[in-house]
């Protein structure tokens, strides 16, 4: 791939060449066209040589004098504009058309665009039938109506855009561990454990076990399940390196058709050994936020733009807000008194000791200002067997932390791991799952030191950053029940 300079070199090279060649070089010698992206190509500052640039087709204008395409490959949110005889127009050049356009890059008369293509020639590489190609020309179409072709969607601006900044989120997540020290760990995504043990399993079987019904031969002699968080396994990784993360695929059978629920979902998970404080893990939430959204903001404003001027306007202002000041912390106990004190009822009236709900979890983002806030310290019985007991009654809280956030609710969820052996074997053994876990206690038999981590879900994420209001229009492909047919 061509860098910015690399182009420009290229293109210096090309026009000398073409020009020099046009008369006294034969055709076949003469140097092939470059081969430019469409972000190239508009990156390009000075008039250039000859040139090759393929797409798809999002506007074609043929006027008396002129035919004016618009030409997309994914690179960008812009199109490149390509400027040709009318002559060049034929049949096939349509909107949703694959093309290949070959001709000279030049400066642009119009103030929008620095160049625009001159075409030499065009060819038509696959048609489009318009009238049956569900995404129409200059039509601004709603996320719930691009929603029903996944196949296709990829091919409208805001789905490009989103796929673009879920990229570079995808990269910016990787490189703050990365430079933070943390050692990128793939965590399996087939596992006999159910770490959040909330039971929301998809259970894995050969196709030929799942059409035996009577006793059931396991293929891995166990029953085992798609991963629900890669959590245990960093857990054993944190007792050789200090820091350590995984993002990747996590499963739950639960309501997909929830606005911010999936039943498959990337979860960015991180594991910190030698921590004996919540605070620290809740700074390395902090600092993963704000320095992954500031980088995607930076690495790609046209496409963020998008969203926040069609999508959610207004998300902006307060994103920078956010992005400048400390998120704020609240105790359980602390939330269950404002929630109490709420001038508003609740579906869920609140009590220590139960759940937060949806309804719960925006009201006190709401009082706290709209901003980012943790809510630390739950209670024991509501959170799973692995947090660490905080020992301010008989087993009454846990040092637990969950991350809300406007408009989404929890975005990640984390907690100091209880490091103590006899904690935690009478845990397990209380819940039946002694047996089961015993490789798990292990890690507290050999080097066990105090740790915790924590979870994000990047679904979430990108629905919050961007301001967007259904979970499925994050992802590549909508689930469920469109994509089962792929
Ligand atoms: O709070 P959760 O269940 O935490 C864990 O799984 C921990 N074991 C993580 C850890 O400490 N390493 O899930 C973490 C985050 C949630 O806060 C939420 O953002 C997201 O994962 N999440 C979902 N996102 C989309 N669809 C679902 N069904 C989700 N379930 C959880
Ligand atoms: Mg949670």
């Amino acid at each position: 791939m061509l860098g910015a300079r690399g182009v420009l070199r290229a293109l210096r090279y090309c026009s000398s060449s073409s020009s020099s060649s046009s008369s006294s070089v034969p055709r076949e010698q003469r140097v092939p066209a470059v081969r430019l992206r469409v972000r190239e190509a508009l990156g390009a500052r000075e008039a250039a040589g000859e040139v090759k640039v393929q797409g798809w087709v999002r506007s074609v204008r043929s006027q008396k004098e002129v035919l004016f395409l618009h030409i997309n490959d994914g690179s960008s949110l812009e199109s490149l504009q390509v400027v040709a005889d009318p002559s060049l127009q034929n049949r096939d050049l349509t909107f949703g058309s694959a093309v290949e356009v070959q001709g000279k890059l030049v400066k642009s008369p119009h103030k929008m665009q620095n160049v625009e293509l001159q075409a030499g020639a065009i060819r038509v590489v696959g048609p489009c039938d318009t009238l049956s190609f569900p995404l129409k020309l200059k039509e601004r179409h709603p996320l719930e109506y691009i929603r029903q072709f996944p196949h296709l969607r990829c091919r409208s601006n805001v789905l490009g855009a989103l796929l673009r900044i879920r990229s570079e989120a995808t990269a910016a997540i990787h490189s703050f561990f990365q430079d933070n020290g943390f050692v990128h760990i793939h965590t399996p995504i087939i596992t006999s454990n159910d770490c959040e043990g909330a039971g929301e399993l998809f259970q894995i079987e050969t196709s030929h076990e799942a059409k035996e019904s009577a006793e059931k031969n396991h293929f891995f002699g166990v029953p085992t399940f798609l991963t629900v968080s890669g959590q245990l396994h960093l857990e054993a990784m944190a007792g050789a390196f200090t820091r350590v993360f995984t993002f990747g695929p996590t499963f739950r059978a639960e309501n997909s058709q929830s606005r911010r629920h999936l039943a498959e979902f990337y979860m960015v998970e991180a594991e910190l050994s030698f921590t004996e404080s919540l605070q620290d893990i809740m700074q390395v939430m902090e600092d993963l936020f704000k320095t992954a959204t500031s980088s995607v903001f930076s690495k790609c404003p046209r496409d963020v733009e998008l969203f926040h001027k069609y999508v959610a306007p207004a998300q902006k202002g307060r994103l920078e807000q956010v992005l400048k000041n400390k998120f704020v912390t609240i105790s359980y106990n602390e939330a269950v008194e404002i929630l109490k004190q709420a001038p508003q009822t609740f579906t869920f009236k609140p009590e220590w000791g139960c759940d937060l709900q949806t309804e719960h979890e925006k009201y006190l983002v709401k009082h706290c200002g709209e901003v980012p806030v943790f809510v630390i310290n739950y209670p024991y019985d509501l959170k799973p067997f692995y947090m660490r007991d905080n020992e301010d009654g008989p087993q009454r809280t846990v040092a637990a932390v969950d991350l809300l956030v406007p408009g989404i609710g929890e975005l990640c969820g984390g907690s100091l791991r209880e490091e103590r052996l006899p904690f935690l074997e009478s845990r397990l053994q209380r819940l039946g799952l002694g047996d089961a876990y015993q490789w798990y206690l292990d890690l507290r038999k050999f080097g066990s030191v105090p740790h915790g981590g924590f979870g994000m879900g990047f679904e979430r994420y990108l629905q919050y950053i961007l301001g967007v209001d259904n979970i499925k229009d994050v992802i590549p492909f909508p689930r469920f029940p469109h994509s089962c047919l792929l």
